[in-house]
Parts: C-alpha cells; sequence; structure tokens
C-alpha cells in the first residue's frame, strides 16, 4: 500500500495530531493515534511479545481499515511523556475520537491520565501484548479509568479493533446515543 506523507510523525513540537493535514477531515471523523515509549521500535523490540511488525505497518493497517470506515486518521509517537500530554491537549480541539498505547506510561502516568480526563471526545487504550498476562506492574493502568474502554492481547489488530469501536460510537452519537454504550453488530459509521 502506497504511504501517505503526512501520517508517521513523532515528537516535533507544534507537529502534534491536528486536522488540518488531512484532506478528508473536514469531511470525515479525525482519529488520533498515538503511541508512546519505545513503540518506534517495534518490529526489533521483543518481537515474541510485541510480534514482527513495525509501527509503520501498524499505520498502513490502520489507515486501510479508517478508509474503510470513513475515518481520518493522523500518526504520532514520542518518547517523551509531556509531549504526549501536549499531542493530548492538541487533539482536545481537532480530533473526534483517540486510540492511544501510551507503553510503560499506561502503568503510572498521571500527567498523561489527567490530561485524557479533560477530553469529552471517545478514548481507546490499546496494547498489542495481554497486559494482565504478563508482569504484576503491567496490570495497573492509570489510562483505563479515563478510557472509553480497553483492548490489550490481540497484537496489531488491537488498533483495527479500536477503529471499529470508534466507528461503531460515531455511528451511535449520530443516532443520538451517548458514546458509552456497546456498538451494536452491524452498524456502520
Ligand atoms: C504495551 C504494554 C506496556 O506494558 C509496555 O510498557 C509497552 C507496550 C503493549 O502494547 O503491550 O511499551 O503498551
Amino acid at each position: 500500500m502506497e504511504k501517505q506523507e503526512t501520517t508517521v510523525r513523532g515528537g516535533e513540537e507544534g507537529e502534534k495530531c491536528n486536522a488540518t493535514s488531512e484532506a478528508s477531515a473536514e469531511k470525515s471523523r479525525l482519529v488520533c493515534v498515538l503511541h508512546g515509549p519505545n513503540l518506534n521500535l517495534l518490529g526489533e523490540r521483543d518481537p515474541a511479545v510485541y510480534g514482527m511488525d513495525t509501527l509503520s505497518d501498524i499505520e498502513d493497517l490502520m489507515r486501510e481499515r479508517a478508509a474503510s470506515l470513513g475515518l481520518a486518521v493522523e500518526f504520532f509517537q514520542s518518547n517523551r511523556e509531556g509531549v504526549l500530554v501536549e499531542a493530548v491537549q492538541s487533539a482536545r480541539s481537532e480530533a473526534h475520537g483517540i486510540v492511544i498505547n501510551p507503553g510503560a506510561l499506561t502503568h503510572y502516568s498521571r500527567a498523561l491520565q489527567d490530561a485524557l480526563s479533560i477530553l469529552t471526545i471517545p478514548v481507546v487504550e490499546v496494547h498489542l501484548s495481554n497486559v494482565h498476562a504478563r508482569e504484576e506492574w503491567r496490570r495497573l493502568s492509570v489510562i483505563s479509568p479515563v478510557s472509553t474502554g480497553t483492548i490489550t492481547g490481540f497484537g496489531v489488530m488491537g488498533y483495527v479493533f479500536a477503529l471499529d469501536a470508534l466507528a461503531g460510537l460515531f455511528a451511535k452519537e449520530r443516532r443520538g446515543y451517548e458514546h458509552s454504550g456497546m456498538p451494536t453488530v452491524g452498524d456502520s459509521a
């Protein structure tokens, strides 16, 4: 699949998720996909746990699914907590939903938790591995209480499921439901 220009970004100040660089964002709902520390090393990092796919493979997969769901997607990765907090703050005014894999920040970042708690848009927390089946310290997520829902343990497919979940929530929202319910099978955006 051919790569578009605006997608894989990380760490640059002033280049957080925003609606201006995706041409389709005006019409489509914009989903901001945030990746935390060390996820830039996917493909090399512990492949037995995280698989062989790179961040760019995941983004290709998501771009494809987003297109079929009529969603616009923006991607951002950073190894720095404060930069991710700023990305969440930017998404607050620009995006309609967030998919976030906060990496190890999941387990202790109150700053990221606070930033996400301010949002009124749906947030899907994603983990490639099943964090509940690993070390004890990974079982606590400070992000889950401020997320709409969590997907953990399905590898790269978890990111696709996250887009499906958001599309279901957007469809319900359009019909006047709150975005707290389960999307019904067969719902489309
Ligand atoms: C992870 C799980 C975290 O515990 C870990 O620190 C990561 C990746 C996952 O995707 O499975 O960096 O979020």
